[in-house]
């Protein structure tokens, strides 16, 4: 751990590693109709961004400040002090009216995610808490969070999974504190950026929509198209133009690097990922995975400010190779138990990759503290959190026969549901600071 890994920048030939096993690629075909998902649930409409990116809203008028000691320890030091637990490891357990924290509908979450509000009829899917193995994961505490946060602007950045997590946090803080939605892209460009303010403390909670955090175009932006433009050296995103009023910085991505791509560096093509039609190298997604990330953490570590910015790690889906259109994907109603689900080695790998960057860039930092979240193992162990057809409202109404084909949704998480536990956790990471 801790280990700069090169960013490998191969321009001949196509180098050992890039080629993933069978198995994996098997795998990827499948995880390429979550994307599909991905684009429905968290995308504008083709031909629609060029007004998404038109009126910056810049609302926010917070400084910042913040008094803890800023440590350039890295992660792996930070994780072993007394004040410190791993949350990453650990089971399920059974506990009612655990994750019965809020109204989805009442705090307006995507509807797309509101499982209880679209009729989902058991709900045995909020009865769990996450029990680490070596300590206790606290329960979400508003107040606590809050103050953790007093006078900070604190940023999600990344794909719908980050917007996911910013919803929780929303609806978490709301159901205790007096809250104010600042602005917000029309339904249509499907929340692209949301931002929500907490007067009591002075707290901004932003989400932005950036599912590479560098610089895309492509598919996401238009779905017609095959496959996704990255721009490796690029930011160039809303989130980077507001980075300077950012404290707390939550960065999650991943499931779009899965799709196929064409790289930029410099404006050029430097090589593509499950894209044969063109004559460029194949250099996987991994590497420029790695290369997002840290892309990113240079632009949060230059600017002088201090800030805390915290990587979370993949969450996995639960299609479990089921097509998007079959609705008996993710209808499993309880977590997987100890020892019937293992993390698979893609998302272990990604896993990595989110740790060493995480790594570097605090060794580098001297403004910035670096954390990671990780939530990988605690996702992989609920299939049941998931939308399912419940993205749907009353999926099943007039009685009729479960359909044959129904858009599923097995990638984010339900609010409320799993991915409150996430904010659960980045509650402890925050709060260990003062
Ligand atoms: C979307 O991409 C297709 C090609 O795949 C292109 O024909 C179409 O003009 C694009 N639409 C917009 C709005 O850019
Ligand atoms: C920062 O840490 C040092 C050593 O760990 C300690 O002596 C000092 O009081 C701390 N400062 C603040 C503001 O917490
Ligand atoms: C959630 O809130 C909505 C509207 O705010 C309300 O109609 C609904 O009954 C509430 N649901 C529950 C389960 O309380
Ligand atoms: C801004 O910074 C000043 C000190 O530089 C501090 O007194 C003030 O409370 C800060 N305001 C906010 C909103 O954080
Ligand atoms: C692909 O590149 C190779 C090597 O540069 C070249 O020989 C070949 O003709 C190219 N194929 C196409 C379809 O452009």
């Amino acid at each position: 751990m801790g280990a700069y890994q090169p960013l490998q920048h191969h321009h001949g030939g196509a180098g050992a590693g890039y080629f993933l096993p069978r198995t994996a690629v098997t795998w990827l075909a499948a995880a390429c109709l979550s994307l599909a998902l991905l684009h429905l649930l968290c995308c504008s409409p083709p031909g629609g961004h060029q007004a998404v990116f038109s009126p910056l809203l810049q609302y926010f008028n917070g400084n910042g400040t913040y008094s803890s000691n800023i440590s350039s320890s890295g992660v792996e030091e930070r994780s072993s002090s007394a004040a410190s637990c791993d949350y990453s490891v650990g089971r399920w357990v059974r506990a009612p009216g655990h994750a019965r924290r809020y109204n989805g509908t009442a705090c307006n979450v995507k509807p797309e995610q509101d499982c209880v509000g679209n009729g989902r009829p058991e709900t045995g899917y909020l009865d769990w808490r996450w029990q680490p193995a070596s300590c206790e994961l606290p329960a979400f505490d508003a107040a606590a969070f809050l103050a953790a946060a007093r006078g900070r602007h604190v940023a999600f950045v990344g794909d719908s999974m980050a917007r996911n997590q910013a919803e929780s946090l929303h609806c978490l803080l709301a159901a205790a504190f007096p809250h104010e939605l600042v602005a917000q892209d029309a339904e249509r460009y499907k929340r692209q950026f949301t931002r929500w303010s907490f007067p009591s403390h002075g707290v901004t909670l932003s989400t932005y929509w950036a599912p590479f955090l560098v610089r895309s175009g492509g598919k996401p932006f238009n779905y017609t198209m095959p496959y996704n433009l990255v721009y490796l050296d690029e930011l160039g995103n809303r989130w980077d133009a507001d980075a300077g009023t950012m404290d707390v910085v939550v960065l999650t991505a991943g499931h779009w690097f899965w799709n196929p791509a064409v790289y930029h560096r410099r404006g050029e093509v430097v090589g593509v990922h499950a894209h044969p039609e063109l004559n460029a190298t194949e250099i996987g997604f991994t590497s420029p995975y790695r290369e997002a990330f840290r892309r990113a953490l240079e632009r949060l570590g230059s600017d002088g400010r201090r800030r805390t910015v915290v990587l979370g790690t993949f969450a996995p889906p639960h299609f479990d190779g089921k097509p998007i259109f079959d609705p008996t994907a993710c209808t499993r109603t309880e977590p997987y138990r100890d020892g019937e689900k293992e993390v698979g080695s893609i998302e272990r790998e990604m896993r990595s990759i989110v740790f060493e960057e995480a790594a570097a860039a605090a060794a580098a930092a001297a403004t910035m503290r670096v954390e990671v979240e990780d939530v990988t193992r605690l996702a992989t162990m609920r299939p049941d959190g998931h939308p399912g057809v419940y993205m749907h409202r009353d999926p099943f109404a007039g009685g009729g026969a479960r359909p044959e084909r129904m858009q599923t949704d097995c990638l984010h998480s339900c609010l409320p549901g799993p991915v409150d536990t996430f904010n659960e956790i980045l509650l402890q990471i925050l709060s260990r600071q003062r």
